[in-house]
């Protein structure tokens, strides 16, 4: 390698610049979805009969847009760069790096088209039908390949521990991936799952929280743990407490899927079994957010100049909140005031906007100006976007909190003859006004993604370079 090979040359940034570009894109239209969801909510007029947008059907087509297209993307993209970056070395294959990003978008625009016209499975974050499950089974066993052969490659012999927590989320995403979608096909679009009964719903659960814990969690701790110490220009706080936070995370999380299943016909040892892995999940998730933001220590003033830091920080301070959130919601007798409620999807949002979307989002802010060599076009802008999402979250988050609490309180509200205080509909139009100010919290939330695709296209468009040559490495 000459001396002044650049990144660009030394590096695949095609693959990377790809998926950073579709995580913005998927970003936009699976929040936008996501509004048109909160509208219907508040507004059910607004699914104008037609069955196609009727909120059942639209509902998984956010989730799945937001989760795998702008949280996968977002994923694909920042563990592309990273174990590049840190291993120094290319990546392992190109070809099927771009195999990974076709295959990949194949699945995202078959889950677009195929939910709204009925094709699930049923089964929360897994509706994909079987023809597009095993898509992601080729493409996932690619990305593992890429992966994993890149840092087999690598030419450091340390693996920097960001790597750690994005092969733990390739590893575990395949096995979830796997064991939940085992399915009898009885037709070109439909199939029948091979569990039955209160062992299905326990699969689904073990699949749908370790989802969580891997897929929004230990994948975006990668990017926590690579991209804070790189905007602060500071080493991450502690090393050793990264490597237990790794271990201790993903030893806890595969254990605490049954608190989605409290008071249910799952044994009772088990809801209990989940509720106390539950709490002790606390431990490693605080440990996690302790050190990012603990990373700051002797850059606290950069916070007041810097918004891609302020995105990144309180991505970390939200991800604190909602572990700590999560642990009390799985203790049984809270659960039993929350389920079913809109605090469930405060919860989810808190986790879901504050901590997954702030956080891809100062990476990707981060990342783009770097990939494309151009300065970015505005830092007010940034700044900007930064108080409109954060206004946004707090709408989103505290409203279905409010909603929650008084749907729960109500629900379970006795007269002193035994009848029910309220009817059912009578919680329904108590919550109406909070449906409105989540509908606002969600505009605001989109508008910011928008400001953000301008000012990076206007990123990639501009013309200063940024990035120097870089000394060859070997
Ligand atoms: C503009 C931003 C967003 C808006 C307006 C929005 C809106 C919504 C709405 C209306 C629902 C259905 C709630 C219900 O069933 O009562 C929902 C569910 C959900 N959203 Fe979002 N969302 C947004 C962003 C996101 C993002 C970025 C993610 C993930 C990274 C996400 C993940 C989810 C999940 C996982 C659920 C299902 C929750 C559950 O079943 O408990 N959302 N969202
Ligand atoms: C220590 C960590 C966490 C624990 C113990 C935890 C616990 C819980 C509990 C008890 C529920 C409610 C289940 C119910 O009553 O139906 C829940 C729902 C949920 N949580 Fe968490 N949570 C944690 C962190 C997170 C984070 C960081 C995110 C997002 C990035 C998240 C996303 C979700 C989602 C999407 C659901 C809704 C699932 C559904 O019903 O569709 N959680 N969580």
């Amino acid at each position: 390698m000459s001396a002044t090979t650049t990144p660009n040359e030394m590096y695949n940034y095609k693959v990377v610049r790809q998926f950073a570009i579709m995580t913005i894109v998927w970003g936009i239209i699976g929040m936008a979805v996501g509004l048109y969801a909160a509208g219907e909510l508040a507004w059910p007029a607004l699914n104008f009969d037609n069955p196609y947008i009727t909120f059942s059907l639209i509902r998984p087509v956010h989730t799945n847009l937001v989760i795998f297209g702008f949280g996968g993307c977002g994923l694909f993209a920042t563990s592309y760069y990273v174990v590049q970056r840190t291993c120094h070395t290319r990546l392992f294959s190109d070809k099927l790096a771009a195999f990974t990003f076709w295959g990949w978008q194949l699945v995202l625009v078959g889950a677009m088209f195929s939910l709204p016209l009925g094709y699930t499975s049923s089964k929360e974050y897994a509706e994909m039908e079987w023809p597009l499950d095993l898509v992601i089974l080729v493409v996932w066993v690619a990305y593992a390949v890429v992966f994993f052969g890149t840092i087999g490659r690598r030419r450091i012999r340390h693996i920097y521990v960001a790597n750690w927590f994005y092969g733990g989320f390739i590893l575990a995403i395949a096995i979830l991936h796997i064991f939940n979608n085992l399915e009898i096909p009885y037709s070109w679009f439909h199939s029948y799952g091979v569990y039955a009964g209160v062992q299905d719903a326990m699969v689904q659960w073990w699949y749908g929280h370790n989802a969580v814990g891997f897929l929004l969690t230990a994948g975006f701790l990668g990017m926590m743990y690579y991209f804070i110490p790189k905007q602060a220009n500071r080493p991450v706080y502690s090393y050793r407490l990264s490597v237990v936070h790794f271990w201790a995370l993903i030893f806890t999380y595969i254990w605490a899927g049954p608190h989605h299943l409290m008071y249910t016909a799952l044994p009772d040892w088990t809801q209990s079994l989940g509720m106390v892995f539950s709490l002790i999940l606390l431990a490693p998730s605080w440990g996690g957010m302790i050190n990012g933001i603990m990373t700051l220590s002797g850059a606290w003033y950069k916070l007041r100049t810097d918004p891609i830091l302020k995105f990144l920080i309180v991505a970390v301070s939200f991800y604190g909140m909602s572990t700590f959130e999560g642990p009390m919601m799985a203790i049984k007798t809270v659960n039993g005031l929350t389920h079913y409620t809109d605090w469930v999807i405060g919860h989810v949002h808190s986790g879901a906007l504050g901590w997954v979307a702030m956080i891809t989002i100062g990476s990707m802010y981060y990342l783009i100006p770097r990939l494309f060599g151009r300065e970015i076009h505005s830092l007010k802008l940034v700044e900007v976007h930064f108080w409109i999402a954060t206004v946004g979250i707090v709408l989103y988050v505290a409203s279905m909190w409010i909603a929650g609490l008084m749907e729960g309180l109500m629900w379970r509200a006795v007269n002193s003859d035994g009848t029910l205080t309220y009817s059912f509909i009578e919680s329904v139009a108590a919550v109406h006004p909070f449906y409105i100010v989540r509908f606002l919290g969600g505009a605001f939330f989109l508008s910011g993604m928008l400001l953000m695709a301008y000012n990076l296209m206007r990123t990639i468009v501009g013309v200063q370079p940024v990035e120097a040559p870089v000394p060859a490495v070997a």
